[in-house]
Parts: structure tokens; sequence; C-alpha cells
């Protein structure tokens, strides 16, 4: 079979960009531990309501400073529908669901992620300017799914904030 000169140079050319970012992948995979941000936690999700951590979602500062922010995603609303948290440190959010699949966006952030029954999806975040930021679920989940948003509002970093609050709410 007679193959062009320049098919051949494309066909090569993009073999060696497939094993390139293949390898990349399972570096990256194995030495940085890079995986997708949920699925490395389990939860019965007949149990999220009555769980220790999700039952009451919320905003937790701990000592050192750093943030924990629990979020339940169910049909059609995240709790807690507003969350406020300081500008400048590490916030983590971990969050889940009871019922079907949603989406958390924080708009205009590169937070995005899938939440999964059955599932903790975790991922870290600081939030350098302050203000009020829109969050959105981006996988369709229901009839009301384009009704399901929430708040973020990240404070100002001079704002006083006790050592340690949680803020919870529940429906
Ligand atoms: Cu929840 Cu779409």
């Amino acid at each position: 079979m007679k193959v062009d000169i320049y098919e051949r140079f494309w066909m090569w050319g993009a073999t060696v960009m497939i094993v390139g970012f293949l390898t990349a992948i399972v570096i990256a995979s194995v030495t940085q531990a890079v995986q997708p941000p949920s699925h490395m936690e389990t939860i019965d999700p007949a149990t999220v309501f009555t769980d220790s951590e999700f039952a009451n979602p919320g905003v937790t500062i701990h000592d050192d400073g750093s943030v924990t922010v629990v979020v339940r995603s169910e049909l059609y609303v995240f709790y807690p529908r507003t969350i406020r948290v300081p500008q400048g440190r590490p916030v983590t959010f971990r969050m889940t669901s009871p019922d079907v699949l949603h989406g958390f966006q924080i708009v205009g952030t590169n937070a995005n992620a899938t939440v999964v029954p059955g599932y903790v999806t975790e991922f870290m975040i600081t939030f350098h300017e302050p203000g009020e930021k829109l969050i959105v679920c981006n996988e369709y989940c229901g009839l009301s799914h384009h009704l399901m948003q929430g708040t973020l509002i990240v404070e100002p970093a001079g704002a006083a904030a006790p050592s340690s609050t949680t803020e919870a709410e529940t429906p």
C-alpha cells in the first residue's frame, strides 16, 4: 500500500503525540497521585442524612486557618445555600449527594466537580479575591436542574473571624 510521504509524516506525528500524552498521564497518576476529585472515598447514599458530617453541612474554620466546607448536593438545592469563606486561605470542599448525580461549579473559578451518590468528592481551592460568586449545578439532574444554584461569599482577609466556627444550615 502506498502512503503519501506527507500522510506518513502526520500519522507518525499523531502517534508520537498520543504516546506522549498517555505517558504524561501515567507518570502524573503514579508520581503525583493525579486523579479525578471524586471516587476517592465512598459513602452509603442512604446514610447521608444521618451521617455525622453530611447531616450538618457547613463551613468549619480550623485553628490553623484552613477551612473545610461540607456540602450536601440534593434535588435541587446545595446545603448550605450560602457559603461564606475567608479570602486567601486554602478551602477544602467535601461533598456528596443522597439522590442523583449533580455538578458543583463555582462560576468564574476553576472549581468544577461532579457530585456522585455513593462517593465523597473533595477538592481544594484558595480564593484570592473577595466577592460573591454563583454556584451552579452543571449536570442535568431532573426537571428543576436549572434552578439548582447557590452562593459563595468570599470575605475580605481583614474581616474579623473567630478561630473556629461552624455555620450549619439544615432544611
Ligand atoms: Cu443538580 Cu442539576
